[in-house]
């Protein structure tokens, strides 16, 4: 099969196509002919040699959702069958022509998406509803800030959120970044590189704050959230280390917390897609959630797709189209 590999740590130019085998389909396993492949801010760290695949994935090829069709199913497989359409969360490797996944992590193509939306949605959703839902425990009614409004994760927790009776604010870096924010339901967003968004936002009162930045935002994050506020971390952009007052958590009986998706065993994974299935698949199938794909690149041009990420010029997700014939639907 074909798959791009990262055949050194560097820029965009270091993922090259290769020719690698088919991997094993083992028992509870499915493998999947893969329609298309999202990529991630996390794919660009891996490339650059910043973020290690962890035990049994792949460790030079990138990708972490892949959509397809499953082609064969392992032993104890009942769930699904050969032909089915499904999108799925995976460790690594999902740059390639076929992968293999644990049968219980699959979800369904939602009705009325084509592949290549669906595998725009596994990385994104997943993130999303763990931090701000499970973790979070963001409630109807309540305020969420999305810090990096305009990114895949962003574009899918304004949605989101807004979809089950939040009101969301964000933050971007154009004006044009921000006007699609808003556009997918976010209240106000703020261009942070024009406005202070806690000057801008301090009247309204948070209760969840999804953010990537960390730094110098922390402050700012802790001060913003209301009594009993969640401050979730998913990166920290701007830096890990940062100085916190402590009283301010205490005072205000603050949460903060964070988590990474990626190393997560397969138990929570398969509890996390069961809850997803329940409680974000609907939405979608009733188009009250649509993942944003904001350029399609072929397989073989994934070094493109890095160049765009790279840039942040885009708003919502890139997507690799790896067999054509199947990611029209
Ligand atoms: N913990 C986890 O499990 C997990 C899982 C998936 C992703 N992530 C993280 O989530 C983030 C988004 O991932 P993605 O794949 O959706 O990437 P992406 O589309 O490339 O988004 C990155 C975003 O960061 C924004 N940004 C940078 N500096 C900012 C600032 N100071 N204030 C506000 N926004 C800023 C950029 O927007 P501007 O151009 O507007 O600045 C861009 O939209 C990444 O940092 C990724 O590592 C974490």
């Amino acid at each position: 099969m074909k798959a791009i590999v990262i055949s050194r740590p560097g820029e965009p130019e270091v993922l090259q196509l290769a020719e690698r085998t088919i991997p094993f389909c083992g028992p509870d396993e499915v493998l999947i002919k893969v329609a298309a492949a999202g990529v991630n801010r996390p794919d660009v760290f891996q490339r650059k040699g910043h973020y290690p695949a962890p035990p049994g994935a792949p460790e030079d090829i990138p990708g972490l959702e892949v959509s397809g069709i499953i082609e064969t199913c392992g032993e104890g497989v009942t769930r699904w069958q050969p032909g089915d359409a499904v999108c799925v969360l995976i460790a690594g490797g999902g740059y390639s022509q076929y992968v293999t996944a644990h049968a219980s992590v699959c979800l369904p193509v939602p009705n009325g998406l084509s592949f290549i939306e669906a595998a725009a949605l596994p990385e994104t959703v997943f993130t999303v509803w763990h931090n701000v839902f499970q973790r979070g425990k963001l409630k109807k009614g309540e305020s969420l800030l999305v810090h990096g409004g305009s990114s895949g994760i962003g574009t899918t927790a304004i949605q989101l959120a807004t979809a089950l009776g939040s009101a969301v604010y964000a933050t971007a870096g154009t004006n044009e970044k921000c006007k699609a924010a808003e556009n997918l339901g976010a209240v106000k967003c703020v261009n942070y590189k024009k406005a202070d968004f806690y000057n801008e936002l301090r009247s309204v009162g948070i209760d969840v704050i999804l953010d990537m930045i960390g730094g110098d935002y922390t402050d700012r994050n802790i001060r913003l959230l209301k009594e009993e506020g969640r401050l979730v971390h998913i990166n920290a952009i701007r830096g890990s280390k940062v100085q916190i007052d402590i009283s301010e958590i205490m005072r205000r009986r603050l949460t903060i917390t964070g988590s990474t998706l990626r190393a997560r065993d397969l138990r929570f994974k398969s509890a996390l897609a069961q809850d997803i299935l329940e409680n974000v698949w609907p939405l979608l199938e009733r188009n009250r959630l649509k993942p944003l794909v904001y350029k399609t690149f072929p397989l073989s041009d994934a070094a493109s797709a890095h160049s765009l990420m790279e840039e942040s010029s885009h708003i919502g997700k890139l997507v690799l189209s790896v067999d054509d014939t199947l990611a029209i639907r």
